[in-house]
């Protein structure tokens, strides 16, 4: 079915649609740069299997090794800016006020791109935290505050002396229990959700398509490639994302 057509039918439902909810996935952050956590690592890193060192395990074994590795992927991350997928959805929030992302990702773009209301399902990989969150769940570590001598090494936490680690969710790890009922209540409440550029391995997230549909809601797919997700998309829109979104945020201005 021609792409404009499809684009066509997503307007329509997004038009009859009171509440919506977005789930993203690296995909929406690949036209910014940003590699997706299973993209080859260059240099160094080239030699690991990022999978390996996103552990608990790993940090407490090699807590340098890993500190080094996070503070490589937020080198690389750094210089990535919002793309049209990432302005897209910030304009979306004008139509749907009551719209919330739930994402995957680690990186801020959709805080830079606007968007105001974020589930961050697997942290912030900008954030630090004490590795022991003695002072509760999330013990925030602002690094530059730390004493700088330290930062050739692991930064210690300045209340119990722990070492900081990223705030992110490893592999092996719970998620957050809050956040992870909001993202369901928001699935569950929605009408409608859009899953953009996930490929829909990992759980709970991928999850929430499903949890949306069972509650008669449904759901459209913007991905290049069939995933997980897409047997159960009522429509899948085969594109990138910073094509295809724009599109529709323009279409419904205009509808
Ligand atoms: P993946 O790398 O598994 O999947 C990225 C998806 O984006 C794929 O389905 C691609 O086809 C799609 N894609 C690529 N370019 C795209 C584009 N321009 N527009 C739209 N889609 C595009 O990333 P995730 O599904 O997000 O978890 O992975 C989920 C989790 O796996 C990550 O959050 C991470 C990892 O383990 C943790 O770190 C806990
Ligand atoms: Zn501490």
């Amino acid at each position: 079915m021609a792409i404009e057509h499809q684009i066509q039918q997503a307007v329509a439902l997004m038009k009859a649609s009171e509440r919506l909810v977005v789930l993203t996935g690296a995909g929406v952050s690949k036209e910014s740069g940003v590699p997706t956590f299973r993209d080859a690592l260059d240099g160094l890193w080239a030699q690991y299997d990022p999978t390996r060192l996103a552990t608990p395990q790993a940090f407490a074994a090699t807590p340098k090794l890993v500190w080094d590795f996070y503070e490589y992927r937020r080198q690389i991350m750094r210089p990535a800016l919002p793309n049209p997928a990432h302005r897209a959805l910030a304009q979306l929030e004008r139509r749907f006020p009551e719209m919330q992302i739930i994402t995957q990702n680690v990186d801020d773009l959709h805080e830079q791109a606007g968007s105001t209301r974020i589930i961050r399902l697997h942290g912030n990989i900008n954030a630090n935290k004490c590795s022991k969150d003695c002072q509760g769940d999330p013990t925030n570590v602002v690094v530059a505050d730390v004493d700088s001598q330290q930062q050739r090494d692991v930064p210690r936490c300045p209340h119990c002396g722990s070492y900081v680690r990223p705030d992110v969710v490893w592999f092996g790890e719970m998620l957050s229990v809050e956040l992870l009922d909001a993202a369901k209540i928001a699935s569950a409440t929605a009408d409608l959700m859009l899953v953009i550029g996930t490929s829909g391995v990992v759980i709970p997230a991928a999850d929430m398509p499903q949890i949306t549909r069972r509650a008669g809601g449904k759901v459209i797919e913007i991905n290049p490639i069939e995933s997980n997700i897409t047997p159960i998309a009522d429509l899948w829109l085969c594109g990138a994302a910073g094509d295809i979104l724009p599109r529709i945020v323009a279409a419904l201005a205009d509808a």
